[in-house]
């Protein structure tokens, strides 16, 4: 089957040599050292990794809010220099206006880019059908599920249809059942959408199930030990992917390379 991301070619994210290091009363830390990442336009790559190997880091710089102190990284072939505006971004916590309703929360995206508002209007109504938010539209947040509450966020992120979305442990606080749903769901978006997307997760299951590549890291200074490909079919049906000999070994493998990297550390 045709998707978008099988038909677009060239390079959505560049990274080079990358090293940041942050200096702090307690000395400097080198968060990350020597990264290269190259991800193709439409791709979906997953990012794991101890705690403190610099994901978080990483997302940030191609996102423009971290500077490097070595090393390049381009969006869409343009140098990233101080915050990006074609990009989305998910945090781990959906972080929405508690006062404002589901809506309102979505289209702040468009009132912080001077959108236009029809316009706008338009896509956060499209949107809210395609993550099946339907009928919550005048809700507000504490009236939502978590999981409702990260599609509220996706939305968000989605808005201005980014060409690259940056998705930072999006579904960690949820339950096993729904965060289950959501990558369900975040792979249907990803495949009608054709969004290059950059997942960090501490879920292996979720990393693979959704990605054409996973990026290992190792912790401090953070460096990417291995990239593996992923060799499944666009179209993933989430509990017989599971099964799949392809799952499987990728999975497995990965769990060996963090594994080993628990140990060392
Ligand atoms: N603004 C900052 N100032 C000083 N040190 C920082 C800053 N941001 C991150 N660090 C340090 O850089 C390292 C990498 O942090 P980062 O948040 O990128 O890790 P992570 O892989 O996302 O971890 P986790 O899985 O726990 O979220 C850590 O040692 C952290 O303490
Ligand atoms: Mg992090």
């Amino acid at each position: 089957m045709s998707t978008p991301t099988d038909t677009r070619t060239g390079t959505a994210v560049a990274v080079d040599g990358l090293t940041v290091r942050f200096s702090s009363n307690r000395g400097e830390v080198t968060a990350l050292h020597d990264v290269d990442l190259h991800v193709g336009l439409g791709e979906f790559v997953s990012i794991v990794g101890p705690s403190g190997c610099g994901k978080s880091t990483l997302l940030k710089v191609v996102a423009g809010l971290t500077d490097p102190s070595g090393g390049s990284v381009e969006l869409g072939g343009a140098s990233v220099r101080g915050p990006q505006r074609n990009i989305g971004y998910v945090f781990q916590r959906a972080a929405l206006l508690e006062w404002r309703t589901v809506r309102k929360n979505i289209l702040l995206q468009a009132e912080m880019r001077g959108m236009d508002k029809r316009a706008a209007a338009a896509e956060c109504d499209r949107l809210i059908e395609m993550t099946g938010l339907g009928g919550f539209e005048n809700a507000l947040p504490h009236e939502l599920s978590g999981g409702m509450q990260q599609r509220v966020s996706l939305c968000r992120a989605l808005l201005h249809r980014p060409e690259v979305l940056l998705m930072d442990e999006p579904f960690g606080a949820l339950d096993a059942l729904t965060r289950e749903r959501m990558n369900v769901e975040l792979h249907r978006i990803w495949r009608e959408t054709g969004t290059t997307v950059l997942l960090v997760t501490h879920s292996v299951a979720e990393a693979v199930y959704l990605a054409n590549r996973v990026v290992v890291m190792s912790p401090r200074p953070g460096k990417i030990i291995e990239l593996l490909d992923v060799d499944l079919p666009a179209h993933r049906e989430y509990a017989t992917t599971m099964e799949t000999p392809e799952f499987i070994t990728v999975a497995n493998r990965v769990r060996e390379l963090l594994g080993a990297v628990a140990q060392a550390d």
